[in-house]
């Protein structure tokens, strides 16, 4: 642990939902792994004595795979401490300053509903718990521009920016990191990385459950909050900005803003909401909702790289399968030589950067078949697949944060950047159009990319095309 490693973890929200799916196993594989050494403090508005929250704990590990390590567990536990009371109540703050003893620069994580960020931070800035100590925030970032921008004042009213660590933790994913890393750690993409060479860059992030019991929030956000103003938007960030200067924070966010302030603000009919059968009978959800849990879109980037290239962006919900793929596509060779060269219906040559379930980099170019015409047919190089020991983006995130390094974090201007893009669709759209269960959302999302191309739909389980 370094002189400005964190020497805490408060974690506010220790008895929800996030906390048992993704936190606790972070902490624990933390823990395993070397990375956690710090005592945690768990904070809820759940009257629960600290037992409770050891069991609370223990099962969240065992649900998420498994205890493996005893030791690691039993580390972790003995390490835990639980303060309940309500964020908006000053004793809540004064147990947790007793709770920290001698730690002088805790991490503060917020893994709490959005609608709270603003009580807790003055909270800890009211107690003086905020001065050498770190906030982690975790998405979604303000709703709409006008939130994000009075949640930025509020967290920068107690913390300086390079204390705050706002989350996305499509950041902490390999295969979003390896983006970063092959755009820049090559240098044959460089020249074709641009509207001479690229027609078309297409991302799906789908899905083939529905909004399972988070129905109530979803009706706050739907899909175009909940995933691509954020994971997305960063996803076209790292492909779209040019090289940073160098790989921190600063350098990185400075570059991500670029691209979004270069983002065309969205319109209407640049957008396809959808809704799938039977959304408004999940519990939670307005019987009459006009919330998307499907979303299609057509954006561009007006910069001198990517000048009238069109970005198409869609996830949905209940879709027909579950996976993250980017296809970068080029454009035909300028002569036709061969008939099947510029494929009518096909997809070009491509870039294929999968992120989930499984991580990989694929190239496909045109082989010719043997015989005596001249055809052939596209096939994939892959660059990279899975690897072993990769960590689960909450505990490399999380470590980061605890270490002090941003690098994998968004700044506010980047943040707000993104909002300005989203903001003018956000209440001005199309009503919601219908679409079946497990298909790829509204045949009208077609209408996004057509007439020059078509959605390529990943399929569950990956394999060189
Ligand atoms: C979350 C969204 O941020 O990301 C969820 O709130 C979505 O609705 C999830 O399912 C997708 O992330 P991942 O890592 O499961 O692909």
């Amino acid at each position: 642990m370094t002189a400005s490693h964190s020497d805490a973890l408060v974690l506010f929200g220790a008895t929800g939902d996030l906390a048992h799916k993704m936190i606790f196993p972070a902490l624990y594989a933390m823990t395993e792994h070397g990375g956690l050494t710090a005592p945690v403090i768990g904070v809820a508005l759940t009257k629960e004595n600290p037992a409770g929250l050891r069991k609370l704990v223990t099962d969240s590990i065992k649900a998420s795979g498994g205890i493996a390590d005893k030791r690691a567990l039993q580390h972790l536990l003995s390490h835990l401490t639980y303060v309940s009371g309500d964020y908006k109540d000053a004793g809540t703050f004064a147990a947790i300053k007793t709770a920290l003893g001698t730690a002088k620069r805790p991490a503060f994580y917020l893994a709490i509903p959005p609608s709270l960020f603003g009580t807790v931070i003055e909270g800890l800035g009211q107690a003086k718990l905020a001065e050498h100590a770190r906030v982690i925030v975790e998405k979604p970032f303000g709703r709409d521009l006008a939130s994000a921008q009075e949640l930025n004042r509020i967290a920068r009213a107690a913390f300086p920016e390079d204390s705050i660590f706002r989350i996305d933790h499509y950041l902490g994913k390999e295969a979003i990191m390896n983006i970063l890393y092959f755009r820049f750690a090559n240098s044959y993409l460089e020249p074709i990385w641009n509207r001479n060479y690229v027609s078309n860059v297409q991302i799906t992030l789908s899905e083939d459950f529905g909004v399972q019991d988070r129905g109530a929030f979803y009706e706050t956000a739907g899909c175009l909050r909940d995933v691509i103003q954020n994971h997305l938007f960063q996803v076209v960030a790292l492909l779209a900005m040019e090289a940073p200067a160098t790989r921190d924070y600063g350098a990185l966010n400075t570059e991500k803003a670029k691209v979004f302030q270069a983002m065309r603000p969205l319109k209407p009919n640049d957008l396809v909401r959808g809704q799938y059968a039977g959304y408004r009978k999940e519990p939670g959800v307005a019987k009459d909702s006009d919330v998307e849990t499907f979303c299609a879109l057509r954006l561009f980037i007006d910069s001198w790289r990517w000048q009238g290239v069109p970005w198409y962006l869609r996830s949905g919900k209940y879709l027909a399968a579950t996976a993250t793929e980017v296809i970068v596509e080029l454009k035909p060779p300028p002569q036709r030589l061969f008939a099947d060269s510029a494929p009518a219906n096909g997809l070009g040559n491509y870039l294929r950067f999968r992120v989930s379930p499984n991580s990989a980099i694929a190239l496909a170019s045109r082989v010719k078949l043997a015989g005596k015409e001249f055809v052939g047919e596209q096939r994939e190089l892959y660059l990279s697949d899975e690897q072993p020991g990769e960590q689960s983006p909450y505990e490399r995130l999380l470590g980061d944060a605890m270490a002090g390094d941003g690098a994998l974090f968004s700044r506010e201007d980047a943040v707000e950047a993104a909002w300005a893009v989203v903001e003018p669709v956000l209440t001005k759209h199309h009503p919601v159009l219908p679409y079946k269960r497990l298909s790829w959302g509204p045949k009208e999302a077609d209408s996004i990319i057509a007439p020059e191309g078509r959605w390529h739909n990943p399929t569950p389980h990956d394999a060189p095309g």
